[in-house]
């Protein structure tokens, strides 16, 4: 059992003992379940003391790199609680005071402590319900990322954006950063006037002449939640309740590729009930976002690497859709239960891109994601503790859970239940599991309880063995391998490329995005140097203009030493930021013979451009 779990099971049985003590149930202050779980990313305590609500009134400066303004946190003193703590990381505090008139307060600014940060704690007295922190960001904040106008698509201004998940919330704004703890929230964001600020939040879709933006979010969220981008937007509607933000060279391209997402969050209503963030708006980040999508409430963040330009990629928009949900809705209690967040979307997103795009289309989403799940347990061992669902990242950084572990085996967990209970009860528990954990904070062993209540009898339980696949380590035996048909004609043409035909006269005709990835994914590595120039001149690989299919010719490319290639490595390079794609390529060039000393140079001229979560991650692949 982890430390986290037996401190839970203590806790439980204290408060059972209160309660038999006190002789009546009555007087025992009923507590949400969901506050207790015990969040060891957080130095804030919840369960005496919780924020409601948050005001924010912030000035955007692009010459200083930094935030500054001010933070007012509604709060609820449930424990008459004498200190607050609050999360913060990088922040310079200039002020904290109680009460709306601002009466100064005592505080204290912690020892830092190399993932948390600081604690601000805040004397508080049993009545104060309000608390407002002055402060600034540090240029250096991990959750911005600032750039310079050479680094957005039309090269003329400046940009901004925010990232807070999974922790970084607190370097931009000082908060209860834990997913357990929800707050409603309203910013007032002053910005360049020729710049447009939107948030995870009511947005308008104009900008204001002198710069200033208000906003509200009405839905409890948690503070990973909590974003913000600057930059020079204009806005296309997508349908009534949806549309899109980008830069003017984007934003056309951008409202084309995503037309479909009105139809996505119909057939997301149609499984798992009503939208309950009024509006869905996307907004295209410039393309050295680390991340592919970003679900923040009402304004999913995007790659602008999506745009292939043939809609052959917007199964992402079905994954920050299916958010809404799975997230934001109902939500990770710790970071240890990452897959209630990311496993469930999965699920939905292959439910969502089945009915708009039909079940082969589905069947080949999930046939790759089945197999990156092999090559991932394979890669950490399928004894590893990183390989159970339910993850202990105490003294971690959690972004080590964003492994293919939470996604596509929770996915696949979730997938096995819908195959053993038959789809239609599976449909009808999840739609009730929204309905009753809206708003909340889950835990694993909260989902399991309810899974057990509501839907599993002894059988049932046997055939699929929830605690295996929850706390167990590798892939449990009665996993629902996927097939696909249209996957298993690319099988034979590449069974036939094997045996030594040309690459043109493969029969690759109608082949989309999806069986071009698993075509070349399945390319031997090396792979000689005739043959990929073969491959190249029939398929023109090496000038690609969708960058997965890029990407991964980049990756075949490597440890081929097929040298045409480097000079788009390299461009790639360069322009693009998002981890995903860079990652593996800086990988592969330091696991090439000679590839090292490329990637250095490479790396040396990129690194300034890249997020700073980027380049703490590229700095540790290149030993630097
Ligand atoms: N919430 C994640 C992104 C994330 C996870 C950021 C953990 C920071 C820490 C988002 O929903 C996501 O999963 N994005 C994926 C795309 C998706 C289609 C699998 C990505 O960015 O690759
Ligand atoms: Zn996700």
């Amino acid at each position: 059992m982890t430390g986290t779990r037996a401190m839970l099971g203590r806790s439980r049985l204290i408060s059972i003992l209160a309660i038999l003590s006190s002789g009546c149930a009555l007087f025992v202050r009923p507590i949400d379940p969901s506050a207790r779980a015990i969040d060891s990313h957080s130095f804030a305590r919840p369960d005496e003391a919780v924020v409601r609500h948050l005001d924010l009134d912030l000035q955007v400066n692009f010459e200083k790199k930094e935030i500054s303004g001010r933070a007012r946190l509604s709060i609820e003193n449930l424990d008459d609680a004498s200190t607050f703590p609050i999360d913060t990381k990088d922040l310079r505090i200039h002020r904290v005071s109680v009460g709306t008139d601002e009466r100064p307060v005592e505080f204290i600014l912690g020892a830092e402590e190399p993932l948390k940060g600081q604690p601000l704690i805040v004397f508080i007295a049993p009545d104060t319900t309000v608390i407002t922190v002055y402060y600034t960001t540090s240029p250096g904040a991990g959750a911005l990322q600032w750039l310079d106008p050479g680094q957005t698509a039309a090269g003329r201004h400046p940009f901004l954006f925010t990232q807070s998940e999974p922790i970084l919330a607190r370097t931009w704004v000082p908060c209860q950063d834990t997913p357990s703890v929800r707050m409603t929230y309203r910013a007032t964001v002053r910005v360049p006037p020729e710049l447009h600020a939107v948030m995870s939040a009511s947005n308008v879709t104009t900008k204001d002449p002198r710069g200033i933006y208000e906003f509200e979010m009405r839905q409890p969220i948690p503070s990973y939640l909590m974003a913000l981008a600057v930059g020079d937007l204009e806005f296309r509607p997508l349908g009534e309740r949806s549309g899109v933000f980008a830069e003017p060279t984007v934003v056309e391209k951008a409202a084309w590729e995503f037309a479909d997402t009105e139809r996505m969050m119909a057939a997301t209503e149609v499984l798992y009930g009503p939208y309950r963030w009024d509006r869905y708006d996307l907004v295209v980040l410039p393309p050295s976002f680390p991340w592919g999508g970003m679900e923040n409430p009402r304004l999913t963040f995007c790659t602008p690497t999506v745009l292939a330009g043939d809609r052959s990629l917007v199964s992402l928009i079905a994954h920050e859709l299916a958010h809404s949900w799975s997230g934001n809705l109902v939500t990770n209690a710790t970071w240890n239960d990452f897959w209630l967040n990311e496993g469930f979307t999965v699920y939905i997103e292959h439910r969502v891109m089945e009915e708009v795009y039909g079940t082969e289309y589905e069947d080949m989403l999930s046939t790759l994601d089945f197999d990156e799940l092999l090559e991932e347990i394979e890669a950490m061992g399928p004894t590893s503790q990183d390989t159970r669902l339910r993850l202990d990242l105490s003294g971690r950084n959690p972004e080590e859970a964003m492994t293919a572990i939470a996604y596509i085996k929770g996915f696949f967990f979730l997938r096995t239940c819908e195959q053993v209970v038959g789809r239609d009860r599976w449909d009808a528990f999840l739609r009730g599991y929204f309905d009753t954990f809206a708003f909340q904070s889950m835990t694993s062993e909260r989902f399991l309880a309810y899974l057990r209540r509501e839907l599993l009898d002894k059988p049932l339980e046997e055939k699929i063995d929830p605690e295996a696949w929850v706390f167990g380590t590798g892939l449990p035996r009665n996993v629902v391998r996927p097939q696909s048909t249209a996957l298993r004609g690319v099988a034979e043409e590449l069974l036939r490329w094997e045996q030594g035909a040309a690459a043109g006269s493969l029969r690759t005709d109608g082949w989309s995005t999806h069986e071009w990835l698993y075509f070349l994914r399945k390319l031997p590595r090396p792979t000689a140097i005739d043959r990929m120039a073969d491959l190249d001149k029939a398929f023109r690989m090496t000038g690609h203009g969708n960058f997965e299919i890029a990407c991964e010719w980049l990756l075949l490319s490597i440890p081929s030493a097929y040298e045409v290639a480097y000079s788009r490595l390299e461009t790639f390079l360069l322009t693009v930021g998002r981890l995903k794609f860079i990652k593996p390529l800086y990988q592969a060039l330091v696991e090439s013979p000679a590839g090292e000393a490329r990637a250095r140079t490479i790396y040396a001229r990129a690194r300034s451009g890249y997020h700073p979560l980027a380049v703490q991650a590229l700095d540790k692949v290149l030993g630097l």
